[in-house]
């Protein structure tokens, strides 16, 4: 399927407790998922967690990537000082690779320079995460310099 057609067909929308379910749930049986994603919720009760910190802080709105209505994914935008960090997963793996991230990191960035104002949206992504720098990529982002941490022990 094209990203025009998709565009047409992926809606974010604001995740409520509701939306905790079994299906979410399960996404992180996924073993890609489990490799690039740090904060995993695979039980009901830590989604529903997780959808409950993330209404509550003014600094970060958490959606849900639905297709034809059905709760597929989530996109996460996080305000900093004068930028907007994404991260986002598709949880079905039959759903990945058909332009629905792209869809959804177009309507986020878009939503984070209307709404929060801010000068650039950025995404901290694996280098050997192939899939993820494509869809970022498609979607305008470069990369940035990687800043090299240094320490001296005592
Ligand atoms: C990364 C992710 C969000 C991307 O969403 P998606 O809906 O699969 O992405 P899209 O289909 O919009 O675009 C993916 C692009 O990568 C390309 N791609 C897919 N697999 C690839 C691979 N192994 N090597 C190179 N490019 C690849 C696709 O062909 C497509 O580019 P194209 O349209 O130019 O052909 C999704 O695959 C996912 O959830 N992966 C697991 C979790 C994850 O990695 N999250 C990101 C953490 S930062």
């Amino acid at each position: 399927m094209g990203d025009d057609q998709m565009k047409t067909r992926v809606r974010l929308r604001r995740l409520t407790e509701k939306n905790a379910t079994k299906e979410y749930a399960n996404w992180f049986k996924d073993k890609e998922l489990r490799r690039w994603i740090t904060h995993a919720t695979p039980t009901v009760e830590a989604c529903r967690d997780y959808i409950r910190k993330a209404l509550a802080d003014p600094n970060v709105l958490l959606w849900g990537i639905f297709v034809d209505r059905r709760h597929i994914g989530n996109i996460k935008a996080e305000f900093r000082i004068d930028q907007a960090v994404l991260g986002l997963l598709v949880g079905d793996p039959k759903m990945r690779g058909c332009g629905i991230g792209t869809a959804a990191i177009r309507q986020a960035a878009r939503w984070c320079y209307r709404h929060w104002k801010v000068g650039r949206v950025t995404a901290g992504v694996h280098p050997f995460n192939i899939r993820s720098v494509r869809v970022f990529e498609k979607c305008g982002f470069r990369p940035l310099l990687v800043r090299l941490w240094l320490e001296k022990k005592r």
